[in-house]
């Protein structure tokens, strides 16, 4: 059952410019059981999951490790072909015409990087640009305007090998952007990268999407990132698509709690702040404090305050994780997420001419 919120400009009556439709992705995988023996398992990776996203829209696509949110970007560049179901973006079959879509999409991979490793930034750049047969002048306009929007000019005659995380992750974003693809797929662009970083990333990618109404599908660990820029989430779990909706109806759903963390002048017994607050951790004269997230953290603290020798305080955002997990098992009990490593695709790049 998918679990569906009020996301106000979730499709509608706008151009479905992703349609995904039972789509699956199943994986046999031969594992080791013992000297000579082998077992054959078959992962149900993506398990008949429907949606569409409109032009124009910028989703969130969440889920705890092993769900399954590479693999549905991986059929939706065409890297992986589905093993069932219907799939069109910009009405194309993305593994029939990969060459073809290639011109229209951009895809990061927070992970693994599509630049050449050992030549300067701008290099990878040029290759690009004669790759996608972006026009010369438009070429130029774009270069100019991504690098002065991710502030790369300092970086375009370094080798992609001495850039740090954060710049390498610049770097590719850029270089999904050259040729002006309609969608870009971000999978975990802003994992790795400091505060300063992760914030100059996403108001790159909100400028992007309010100026030149690029679709943006977004996956993603940080609550912060879908908080900040996306109305609309997507949550999958084990294959399925369980959630699809607003941010907002996803914290309801998962009752989710934000920490409040007092530092008290000495150790004490744990606090009584009421019906709605309770101890969840002390450590001598620290003490956290659960509250419910749509509720305001001011009455607590005035309240711990006037009763308490109350020395500092912050608040905690519940993470991603945390949310998930309370929708999908909100008696507690968290299964262990899936193991095994995520392999190696063919090719990251879908790029036109190789496929
Ligand atoms: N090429 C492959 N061969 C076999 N199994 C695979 C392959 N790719 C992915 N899987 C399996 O499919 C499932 C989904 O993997 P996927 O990489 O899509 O998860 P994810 O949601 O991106 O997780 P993470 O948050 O860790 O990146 C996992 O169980 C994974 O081990
Ligand atoms: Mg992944």
């Amino acid at each position: 059952m998918i679990v569906s919120g009020s996301a106000a400009d979730a499709g509608g009556a706008q151009e479905a410019f992703i349609e995904v439709d039972g789509l699956e992705k199943v994986f046999d995988v031969r594992r080791r059981t013992g000297f000579l023996k082998r077992e054959l398992r078959r992962v149900r990776a993506v398990d008949a999951i429907s949606f569409t996203v409109a032009r124009g829209e910028m989703v969130g696509y969440i889920g705890p490790n092993g769900a399954g949110k590479s693999t549905t970007i991986k059929m939706l560049t065409g890297i992986l072909t589905p093993s069932g179901g219907r799939l069109r973006v910009a009405g194309i079959d993305p593994s029939r015409e990969r060459t073809r879509l290639a011109h229209r999409i951009g895809v990061v991979f927070g992970q693994r990087t599509t630049l050449w490793w050992d030549l300067p930034l701008i290099d990878s750049y040029r290759l690009m640009h004669r790759m996608y047969r972006i026009p010369d002048a438009r070429y130029r306009e774009n270069l100019d305007r991504l690098v002065e929007l991710l502030d790369l000019s300092a970086l375009l005659a370094v080798p992609v090998r001495q850039l740090s995380l954060g710049q390498r992750m610049r770097g590719d974003i850029a270089a999904a952007l050259l040729h002006d693809p309609e969608v870009l797929y971000l999978d975990e662009p802003t994992i790795g990268l400091d505060v300063v970083s992760k914030a100059r990333v996403r108001e790159f990618l909100r400028e992007l999407n309010t100026e030149r109404g690029t679709t943006v599908l977004l996956t993603t660990h940080d609550l912060q990132d879908i908080e900040q820029l996306c109305s609309r989430v997507m949550v999958i779990d084990h294959g399925r698509l369980v959630y699809d909706g607003a941010l907002a109806g996803l914290h309801e759903a998962g009752e989710s709690e934000r920490t409040l963390v007092v530092d008290l002048e000495r150790e004490l017994p744990p606090v009584e702040a009421g019906e709605s607050a309770r101890v969840v951790k002390v450590e001598g004269p620290r003490q956290w404090l659960a509250f419910p997230a749509s509720m305001s953290a001011a009455p607590l603290v005035a309240r711990i305050a006037a009763e308490y020798p109350l020395v500092d305080l912050s608040v905690r955002e519940p993470d991603i994780e945390a949310v998930i997990a309370r929708m999908l098992y909100p008696s507690g009990e968290t299964p262990a997420p899936r193991s095994g490593r995520e392999p190696e695709p063919e090719t990251v790049v879908p790029a036109p001419g190789n496929s």
